[in-house]
């Protein structure tokens, strides 16, 4: 069967940089304290309201186009992973498509949070791989400052998200051992309110209440210390998972790109898996959670600095909310 292989990457972050002692003068936190316990220092904000997802996409999405060599015009499909979408519908894959001049390419939304990126990844595999659709524009992006409460009652979530955008072009693989290996994705909804954003919600009537309001439900909500335990043991979990199907060795991978939530989590996969840090990449001082956002993100800085190019072994892992979490080995 045709094999599908990332042909080009992309990423962009928002021109303003928000550090640790700047949200120090918005609630009781300290650099000290974000960067002992997660490796943040600071993140990207969106620098003004009417700023959306798909915007920040649309700059991502042209250095994927270029780096790949292919016109816009070879697009077939848009699969777009994100938790902020632009509104609540329809979703941002649309108004990325008409911000690309693309009318008429299909466009689907990925909601799967932190594993997003890696679940658009399956599906515009498989979509390749089916000869469904020749070239599939998957991106990630994702704006955070617009739903996090930068004040002392929303302090543990806020200090930790960025926005940014990344995307990559998929198609089908033309060198030989290029191309996906592996994918494999996983959902556990015992664990969808230890990191969840209750409302709007259609399962309330009305979806939203001035008391909602008040008491922030429409402010993400985590159980930080149950997202860390299921991420240390999840991530090198699926990671064997990928190795196994890929028929690589963990040695013969050139560059781990994991999801940056934390970077202790990070440091404890690599320690159970027996990855040298060197391998890792580990953006997260500098543009904190991005989400969606964050493996194209990692990907796209890591090529352009030299970490990787064609030919590398690359292996993703992600986990976020939902519980979802996944993992992939890529031969770029
Ligand atoms: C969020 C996280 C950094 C918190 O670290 P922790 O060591 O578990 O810290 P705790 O939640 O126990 O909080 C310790 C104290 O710091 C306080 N605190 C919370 N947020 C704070 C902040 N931003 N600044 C200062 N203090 C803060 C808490 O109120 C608590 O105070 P208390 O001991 O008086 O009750 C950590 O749990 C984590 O990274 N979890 C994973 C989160 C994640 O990955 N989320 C995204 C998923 S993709």
């Amino acid at each position: 069967m045709q094999r599908s292989s990332i042909l080009g990457i992309g990423h962009y972050v928002p021109t303003k940089v928000v550090t640790n002692d700047d949200l120090a003068k918005l609630m009781t936190t300290s650099d000290e304290w974000i960067v002992q316990r997660t490796g943040i220092k600071e993140r990207r904000f969106i620098e003004r309201s009417g700023i959306g997802a798909s915007d920040l996409a649309v700059p991502a999405c042209e250095m994927a186009l270029e780096h790949a060599k292919i016109d816009k015009k070879k697009i077939d499909a848009i699969v777009f992973a994100t938790l902020s979408p632009d509104h609540n519908f329809p979703g941002s894959g649309c108004f990325l498509g008409d911000k690309l001049g693309l009318p008429g390419v299909p466009a689907l939304d990925v909601r799967n949070q932190c594993s997003g990126f890696l679940y658009g990844l399956s599906i515009a595999d498989a979509w390749v791989r089916a000869g469904v659709y020749e070239n599939v524009l998957l991106v990630g992006a994702e704006v955070h400052l617009t739903g996090i409460e930068l004040a002392e009652r929303g302090r543990d979530i806020a200090v930790l998200f960025g926005d940014g955008a990344g995307a990559a072009v998929i198609g089908k693989a033309t060198r030989e051992n290029e191309g996906i290996k592996s994918i494999k994705l996983h959902a556990d909804g015992a664990g969808a309110k230890e990191l969840w954003l209750e409302a709007p919600a259609s399962a309330y009537a009305p979806r939203l209440t001035p008391e909602m309001l008040v008491e922030g439900k429409h402010y993400p909500a985590m159980n930080g210390k149950q997202v860390f335990r299921w991420a240390i043991e999840k991530m090198p979990e699926v990671v064997r998972e990928v190795m196994t199907e890929s028929k690589l060795s963990l040695e013969q991978i050139d560059l781990f790109v994991p999801h940056q939530a934390n970077l202790r989590i990070n440091q404890m996969v690599c320690a159970k898996l027996g990855i040298p840090e060197s391998k890792a990449v580990a953006n997260i001082e500098k543009y904190g959670n991005t989400t969606a956002a964050t493996i194209p993100l990692g990907l796209s800085e890591a090529w352009r600095e030299g970490r990787c190019d064609r030919g590398s072994n690359v292996l993703f892992a992600a986990f976020g909310s939902g519980f979802t979490w996944g993992g992939a080995v890529v031969t770029l």
